[in-house]
């Protein structure tokens, strides 16, 4: 598949074109960014493990019936994914109550909720994604009423698999944002499962410590962003035990004195 001209750029990843027109390659970026890019950085190696990551939560999700964009993986950092008009909200699921959510209610933080908190936001980085409920979608038809109910059923649906996919590995799944699109197939239109889903649109928690294995180690500055993704990989059986995905770096040789025999 050629890659062609590049169709969007956004935080983490690019979208090309490719010569069939229901397909275009997104490619994963090392940027990560947070609160709505006012702090920005670039990390290393964040952009082949999201892609591969994102990759095996979307097959799996794919086999228990959640129709998704992915098609295939093509290398490290890209893969080959349907062309879809992308709904602008972002979906979000709440097991444990975090981040914006402990800020803007007071809820304490941690809180194990009862049941899962569908939240919706709209997808506005000048407007800080502000948080909107669903008659707001349906006033301003960001979404169709169908469309939505479609879309809560399967958030229920990702969020049961997500929870026990995780849980079988170790992981708390506190929190997730996901995308949906329109994919037009034969003058049909369906809404699937979009974007990806990786430690940066997740918040996972170890188990037992709690240690946050997830993008909160750049929003709050806590440092080993990449082991912890590593981690996260290697649990799920995407990394060998011991493989780090990282280049390796050579260090400088030093120079040695060669003693010669005379
Ligand atoms: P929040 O607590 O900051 O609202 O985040 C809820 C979840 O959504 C969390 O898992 C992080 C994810 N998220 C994104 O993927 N992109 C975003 O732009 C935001 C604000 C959150
Ligand atoms: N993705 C958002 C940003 O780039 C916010 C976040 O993930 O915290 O700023």
């Amino acid at each position: 598949m050629k890659k062609g001209k590049k169709l969007y750029e956004g935080k983490a990843k690019i979208i090309y074109a490719t010569s069939d027109k229901s397909l275009v390659i997104q490619h994963f970026k090392d940027d990560a960014t947070a609160f709505n890019n006012l702090k920005k950085a670039n990390i290393e190696g964040k952009g082949v493990l999201n892609n591969r990551i994102s990759e095996h939560i979307l097959i799996n999700l794919g086999q228990v019936g959640i129709k998704n964009h992915l098609v295939k993986r093509i290398n490290m950092r890209e893969q080959l994914i349907k062309f879809v008009e992308i709904i602008p909200i972002e979906f979000i699921v709440r097991n444990i109550a975090t981040g914006s959510l402990t800020k803007r209610l007071g809820i304490e933080d941690g809180t194990v909720l009862d049941e899962p908190l569908i939240e919706y936001c709209l997808k506005d980085d000048k407007l800080g994604d502000p948080l909107i409920s669903k008659e707001h979608i349906l006033a301003f038809k960001w979404a169709e009423k169908k469309e939505l109910e479609k879309i809560d059923k399967q958030l229920h649906r990702i969020n049961d698999f997500m929870v026990g996919m995780f849980r079988g590995v170790g992981i708390k799944l506190v929190d997730f944002k996901v995308e949906f699109g329109r994919f037009k197939e034969n003058g049909k239109i369906e809404v699937i499962l979009a974007d990806e889903i990786s430690p940066d649109t997740c918040r996972l928690w170890d188990n037992v410590t709690e240690k946050k294995l997830d993008k909160d180690r750049f929003r709050k500055d806590l440092g080993n962003l990449i082991d912890a993704y590593q981690d996260v990989a290697r649990r799920l059986g995407i990394l060998h035990e011991q493989s780090n995905i990282r280049p390796i770096k050579f260090s400088k040789p030093t120079a040695v004195k060669i003693k010669r025999n005379k």
